[in-house]
């Protein structure tokens, strides 16, 4: 058979998640703190190096790749990157996680490209709320990105995370709109990360009180498709979108982890916190397919059973926009 890229726990790591950049534009409350200056920029991933390392993971078995930051579309040549993925032999999904600012004016490009999939933060739906918890007044202009995107036929995913005291009442607000919207909606539990540990203390909300509302108000829940990601989702029959729970802190988030990590810089985790990072640099900008093939089947060998939030460790993660969530 193949080889393929899976660990000692028997998992298989079918997905990628490319960050492309650490820089993002929005200055979201929950993620980077006021007035978080972004690092000096280094020198991220070439288009050939992005080309060499879907290579070597399609070959793998890797089958979806998700771009994501920072805010992926500060790169001008995001278009490109998009249609690399794309045309790599093996890859059938390509995805993109964006705060939006670009999306109205952009996503048509990213759909000629050959994007599949397309997951849009949108914490409020109360233009208000929305620029006090992003720093941006731009729903508006999301909202109509998010229409286009729907009408280029991409598969849309809507991320909300859940904060008390900003947008943790707008529950109904959401479920409205989901009534005709057919979007997938996710409410993501806070993570506690470096930068944010004071407001995690104050913010975070139980996904688990979530989905007791869900449940009393006949949402029903899905079975899992295989591979499918960490969310619980939910469906009703009088909404045209779904629900889904991404419950980080709940028993065995990470028995189904399916998703494997590349940095804006060239650096492997295996978990999304606890680590620094295996450096595979070197191999990428030489090019050496076959040797970071070799690399990342020994590199697996060290993913852990979990990730450590559950222990109030947040390791080496300052916040999520280092490596894109
Ligand atoms: P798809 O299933 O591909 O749609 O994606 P996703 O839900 O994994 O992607 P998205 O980029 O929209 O991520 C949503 C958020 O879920 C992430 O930013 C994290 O906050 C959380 N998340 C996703 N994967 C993991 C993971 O492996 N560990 C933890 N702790 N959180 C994750
Ligand atoms: N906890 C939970 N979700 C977070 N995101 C960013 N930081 C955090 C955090 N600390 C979310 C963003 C985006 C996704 C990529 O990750 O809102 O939807
Ligand atoms: Fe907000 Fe995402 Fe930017 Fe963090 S990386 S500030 S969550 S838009």
């Amino acid at each position: 058979p193949e080889p393929q890229l899976s660990d000692a726990f028997g998992r298989r790591f079918g997905y990628l998640r490319l960050s492309v950049t650490d820089q993002c534009n929005f200055r979201c409350n929950y993620c980077l703190p006021d007035g978080y200056q972004c690092s000096e920029k280094p020198t991220y991933l070439a288009l050939d190096e992005i080309r060499c390392a879907v290579a070597a993971f399609a070959a793998l078995g890797t089958r979806k790749v998700r771009v994501t930051g920072g805010e992926p579309s500060l790169r001008k040549d995001l278009p490109d990157i998009i249609r690399i993925v794309a045309q790599t032999p093996g890859i059938d999904q390509v995805a993109i996680t964006t705060n939006g600012y670009r999306l109205l004016h952009a996503v048509q490009d990213w759909a000629d490209a050959g994007l599949t999939h397309l997951n849009l933060s949108i914490d409020s739906l109360d233009p208000a709320q929305f620029a006090n918890i992003t720093g941006h007044d731009r729903l508006p202009y999301l909202l109509q990105g998010l229409d286009k995107a729907l009408a280029l036929g991409l598969k849309v995913k809507v991320n909300a995370v859940l904060l008390k005291g900003f947008n943790h009442h707008q529950l109904q607000d959401f479920l409205n709109w989901i009534r005709k919207t057919p979007v997938s909606l996710r409410f993501i539990e806070l993570m506690q990360t470096g930068d944010n540990q004071v407001f995690f203390t104050e913010h975070h909300v139980s996904g688990d009180e979530i989905r007791q509302q869900l449940l009393q108000q006949g949402w029903q829940p899905r079975l899992k498709e295989i591979n499918a990601g960490p969310a619980l989702e939910f469906q009703h029959p009088d909404y045209r979108g779904r629900i889904g729970l991404i419950m980080p802190y709940s028993k065995d988030f990470c028995a189904s982890c399916n998703r494997l990590r590349l940095s804006s810089v060239g650096k492997l985790h295996l978990c999304l916190f606890g680590e620094q990072g295996h450096d595979i640099r070197t191999l990428l900008e030489a090019g050496k397919e076959d040797l970071l093939q070799a690399r990342l089947l020994t590199l697996l060998g060290e993913k852990r059973v979990s990730h450590s939030l559950h222990q109030g460790a947040t390791g080496a993660t300052r916040h999520l926009a280092m490596l894109g969530g």
